[in-house]
């Protein structure tokens, strides 16, 4: 059975809020991955992740939030990005829309660290003067469990940005498309102290193939599928049913 929001009649979104106020919303962005990573990695990760936890947990999930704030990206091409005062006002409309219907408790899956200030920010507005919300924001690449198994199989080279893990989990969930991403490309140099925020001209010049700190060669989709599970059993925990 599906717990996806799109896929739902709206008697069947009233019939259960009866029973449950709970709702898993995806965030993500539209962003450079490195050479040999997909634009779309950030949301595509946590939009499967989260339907996947969805069923699990018996939670609706709301569509993906594809774009974020992606700005240092922009010197790349594919990237679309909100300013963040536009990102905390489209997270604030959206969080009120379900709040109005009677959705109480939101967890957001976020696939991309550039949105956690944004995210606060709107989780703070909608916050204000209300007693009975609660907000949970799980950046599933930051998940202790996810972390383990990116050291012991990555090390160092896993990266802060178009890391392996991220690279792995959409080559498991997406590997039509990585069919036709080119495999003979040479990774630049990468640095690994930098100063932030940095300008779009200044992250391309800093990170000139737009990775920061990693080495995507060693992404493969069978790790991915191993990220991916454990990632979907913690959040699953942490949720509960
Ligand atoms: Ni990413």
């Amino acid at each position: 059975m599906t717990y996806n929001l799109a896929e739902k009649t709206w008697p069947m979104i009233e019939e259960y809020l009866k029973s449950k106020k709970s709702i898993i919303i995806p965030v993500g962005s539209t962003e450079q991955h490195g050479p040999n990573g997909l634009i779309g990695i950030d949301y595509m990760s946590s939009w499967e992740i989260a339907k996947k936890v969805g069923e699990r947990t018996k939670t609706l999930v709301s569509p993906p939030l594809c774009f974020g704030m992606a700005l240092h990206h922009m010197a790349f091409p594919g990237t679309m990005s909100l300013t963040p005062l536009t990102y905390v006002a489209v997270l604030t409309e959206l969080f009120q829309s379900l709040a109005k219907h009677g959705f109480r408790h939101f967890t957001v899956i976020n696939g991309h660290g550039g949105n956690i200030p944004s995210l606060n920010a709107a989780f703070s507005q909608v916050l204000n003067g209300e007693q009975d919300y609660q907000f949970k924001l799980i950046n599933w690449w930051h998940l202790p469990e996810v972390g383990v198994y990116e050291k012991e199989h990555f090390g160092d080279a896993n990266g802060f940005h178009a890391t392996c893990g991220e690279v792995s989990v959409t080559m498991h969930t997406h590997q039509e498309a990585y069919k036709e991403v080119p495999t003979n490309f040479k990774f630049a140099p990468t640095v690994r102290e930098y100063p932030w925020p940095m300008s779009p001209q200044q992250f391309r010049t800093t990170f000139s193939d737009g990775r920061m700190g990693s080495d995507p060669s060693l992404a493969t989709a069978a790790h991915g599928e191993k990220i991916f599970n454990i990632a979907v059993d913690a959040i699953c925990q942490k949720i509960g049913s």
